[in-house]
């Protein structure tokens, strides 16, 4: 059996639900996994570690319908320091829309990554209502989904899973949005301030 190397390539890995997917990833794998964040001075480590691993699963978010800058900035790295031998790629990507199809494109991008570079590409898992799922009930929904994406690549197989919050968009939006004005409210902002882009500042 293989050894697959988990990545986190969330810009906020370590407070991120990218992390909470992997460890979920990490205790329904029967392999043996080994977990790595992405920060901006270990490209080269990681791409020295990846010579002993058969499989690697990234672990991100959707950003702006893409891959996130801290990931992207890692593949560049990759591309110039390739391991000896090219592990093949799985994804497990969440996104905060309800929709797990909003991931379609950043997974297109993986997948021609990939091509391009020589990497046999796995399987996948598109999350969508990923930063809410799991505080709800649905999270088994999650486990049971994560859980056949850990066999799919232990078994060396190329399959694609979606899972999301089994509502309608309506009451996923009302929730939302009830969620964010009070998480606005209870650090002094309101929801006017929230749609201007000073919130970046
Ligand atoms: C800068 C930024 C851009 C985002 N863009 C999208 C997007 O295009 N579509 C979407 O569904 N969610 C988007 N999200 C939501 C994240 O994908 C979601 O919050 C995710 O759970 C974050 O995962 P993480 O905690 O592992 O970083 C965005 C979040 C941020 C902060």
């Amino acid at each position: 059996m293989g050894k697959i190397m988990i990545l986190n390539g969330s810009p906020r890995a370590p407070k991120s639900n990218s992390k909470q997917y992997a460890e979920m990833f990490s205790k329904a794998c029967a392999a043996e996994t080994e977990y790595f964040a992405v920060t901006k001075t270990n490209h080269q480590a990681i791409c020295h570690a990846m010579d002993g691993f058969s499989d690697v699963l990234l672990v991100f978010p959707l950003y702006a319908d893409g891959i996130p800058v801290t990931l992207m900035r890692f593949l560049d790295t990759l591309a110039q320091n390739a391991p000896s031998r090219k592990p093949r790629v799985s994804v497990l990507i969440n996104c905060g829309f309800l929709e797990p199809e909003q991931n379609n494109i950043a997974v297109a991008m993986l997948r021609l990554h990939c091509k391009e570079n020589g990497y046999p590409f796995g399987s996948v898992l598109q999350i969508g209502s990923g930063e809410a799922i799991l505080s709800t009930p649905f999270r088994i929904l999650v486990r049971a989904k994560v859980k056949k994406l850990a066999a799919a690549i232990v078994a060396g197989q190329s399959q694609t899973w979606k899972v999301t919050m089994p509502i309608s968009k309506g009451m996923f939006l009302k929730a939302s949005t009830r969620y964010w004005v009070h998480y606005g409210k209870r650090n002094g902002i309101t929801k006017e301030q929230m749609a201007t882009m000073q919130i970046e500042q």
